[in-house]
């Protein structure tokens, strides 16, 4: 059985003060679950504060929204697994399209990233998702497989236990367009057959696979509804105390009905 997780990414918004007013007014007002998992991915300089105001007995978990793969050094502007764990991340999101396309980001990269979240015991959040013109020209399965082939190659089977998958379509992201449940399910069905070839279908089983791209409080249920759906992958809904927790409460009615 895989738990539900909806992940918060704040993206580049809100600063420490903004953030710890934001997560006062959300922590109390989210029971725990034992069938919900939720993280806030903040911004570097937000995740401290975040983590003082949760305390330590939250129901909020803390994530990243990127990190470097070496562990110290001169890198400037570069933050390493460790300084992650040492401020109480347990996840980190890993290969956003944002991070893909505005910042060069290729596959050796994310390979490298996701092996020293694995190294240092972060969960990395993969994301994979094609672009309008490849979904227009049908090569959605092609891409999702290549991208997937390319961060997780090399990978030992012992360390993809505590990996998560994003499928963010591009086109999704951000627009208000939201993948219908089908596309997302049939993407979904192709992460799970590669993991299955790659590993095995007990891996398959197990790994949690997310959808992200404009998810609100309107459509998360019909999301979430399916069985191939493990949880959410927000941007903008999750900047919204109210949105946030709309959407945690209808997670949560349809994870105790599983
Ligand atoms: P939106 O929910 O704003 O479309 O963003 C999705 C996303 O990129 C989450 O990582």
């Amino acid at each position: 059985m895989r738990r539900i997780l909806i992940v918060g990414n704040w993206k580049m918004n809100k600063t420490a003060t903004e953030a710890a007013a934001f997560v006062h007014n959300v922590a109390r007002r989210l029971p725990a679950s034992p069938t919900v998992e939720y993280v806030l991915a903040p911004p570097f300089t937000a995740i401290e504060s975040v983590r003082a105001t949760l305390g330590s007995s939250s129901t909020i978990q803390l994530g990243a929204q990127n990190l470097f793969w070496e562990d110290r050094g001169a890198y400037t502007g570069e933050i390493s697994a460790p300084m992650l764990k040492d401020l109480g991340c347990r996840y980190v999101i890993i290969g956003h399209s944002e991070r893909r396309t505005l910042f060069g980001e290729r596959e050796d990269a994310i390979q490298k990233k996701l092996h020293a979240a694995f190294t240092h015991e972060l969960r990395p959040i993969l994301c994979i998702g094609e672009s309008l013109l490849q979904r227009e020209e049908g090569k959605t399965e092609e891409v999702l497989r290549q991208q997937l082939h390319g961060a997780l190659a090399g990978h030992s089977l012992h360390s993809v236990t505590a990996l998560t998958i994003a499928y963010e379509p591009v086109w999704a992201i951000g627009t208000g367009k939201a993948a219908t449940t089908d596309q997302a399910v049939a993407a979904h069905r192709t992460i799970r057959a590669f993991l299955a070839q790659m590993w095995s279908t007990d891996v398959a089983e197990a790994t949690r696979i997310l959808y992200g791209g404009s998810v609100t409080p309107h459509n998360i249920d019909t999301l979430l509804r399916s069985d191939q759906i493990d949880g959410a992958l927000i941007g903008g809904a999750c900047l919204q105390a109210d949105a946030f927790v709309t959407i945690a409460d209808i997670a949560q009615s349809i994870g105790a009905r599983q």
